[in-house]
């Protein structure tokens, strides 16, 4: 039985590796979050608080339990507040990696990272994974820090670097389309960028990825994203057609309007050959994704 240990369990994507290899009998899994209690349901699923900043703690949890696999899924996700509390996110994405990515090494466990597309700067997308990485702020500036310090420590690894991750979850923080559904749906008018392309994820099917990774024995950089490249404007529209919401309520905008704190790649979105060929990696469209979205969003409101 293969050991997994979750870092970032509470967040979007932890959930749904929580379930994923919860619900499968060869894996003993401990799923671990920088806050002191679970959102999952704790009868079911084994949970300890774990802070990947604090070194001690990671050394002495990790060498306590021998993970064959470490699935690093914690991180400061939220772009403009990293450009603006520098030295919180450098903790995170950075420090933080590097004491899973050391005590791996030392165990000889394989750790599985989450990157970004916002190691690229927007201007040549779709990238592959040969593509020359230029952060154009400082979430993706501690993102390909992180890719770095696990590529530097030698141990053995897989970095799934993914875009616009959506979907839902118990308590998950606002994703882009969540916000959508939850603003139209109280009828209020939003505005989105029709400048800024890329594939929106869907969070099972980035939770997919990383368990092909494993069962295939990926190893290296696999550029992770949904099956089709759209603006966030034309997202937002897909999204209310999916939901029969009044699209008249979308304005288009250009992403200076927006006044963002950080600056945001505006072409990217990947080329998924790598994936496909050798994790069998086969995402929805972003269509299909809505759909299984409003599946969900029912099932979590009947519960
Ligand atoms: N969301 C996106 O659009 C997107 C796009 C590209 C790449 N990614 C990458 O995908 C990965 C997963 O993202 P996500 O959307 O699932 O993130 P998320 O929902 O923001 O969850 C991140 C989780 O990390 C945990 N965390 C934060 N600091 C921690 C620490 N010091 N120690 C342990 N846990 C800590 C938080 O735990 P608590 O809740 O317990 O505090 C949080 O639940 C990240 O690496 C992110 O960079 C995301």
């Amino acid at each position: 039985m293969k050991r997994i240990l979750i870092c970032g369990s509470n967040g979007l994507l932890g959930q749904r590796l929580a379930l994923i290899f919860g619900n499968e009998t060869e894996y003993e899994v401990l799923n671990t979050s920088h806050h002191r209690t679970f959102v999952l349901d704790h009868h079911l699923f084994d949970f300890t608080q774990l802070d990947i900043t604090n070194k001690s703690d990671v050394k002495s949890l990790v060498g306590s339990f021998r993970p064959d696999i470490i699935i690093n899924a914690a991180a400061m996700t939220n772009v403009d507040e990293c450009e603006m509390q520098r030295e919180a996110a450098w903790k995170i994405n950075v420090i933080g990696v590097e004491n899973l990515s050391e005590i791996a090494r030392r165990i000889g466990a394989k750790l599985i990272h989450i990157s970004t597309d916002y190691v690229f700067d927007g201007k040549h997308g779709p990238y592959d994974e040969n593509a020359r990485p230029n952060p154009i702020n400082y979430y993706g500036k501690t993102k390909l820090a992180g890719e770095n310090v696990i590529i530097a420590s030698g141990a053995q690894h897989a970095i799934l670097r993914t875009i616009v991750v959506f979907g839902t979850g118990i308590g998950v923080k606002n994703n882009f389309a969540l916000w959508v559904v939850k603003s139209l749906r109280e009828n209020k008018k939003i505005r989105c960028v029709d400048d800024q392309i890329s594939n929106p994820t869907y969070v099972s099917d980035l939770a997919t990825a990383v368990k092909n990774t494993i069962e295939r024995n990926g190893c290296g950089l696999y550029h992770i994203c949904g099956a089709n490249a759209l603006s966030r404007y034309d997202f937002a529209v897909e999204i209310a057609r999916g939901f029969n919401f009044d699209e008249m309520a979308i304005q288009r905008i250009k992403t200076p309007e927006l006044k963002q704190p950080a600056p945001r790649p505006l072409v990217s979105g990947f080329i998924l050959t790598k994936a496909s060929k050798e994790i069998d990696y086969h995402p929805m469209t972003s269509a299909q994704a809505i759909e299984v979205l409003k599946r969900e969003l029912l099932h979590l409101t009947l519960n």
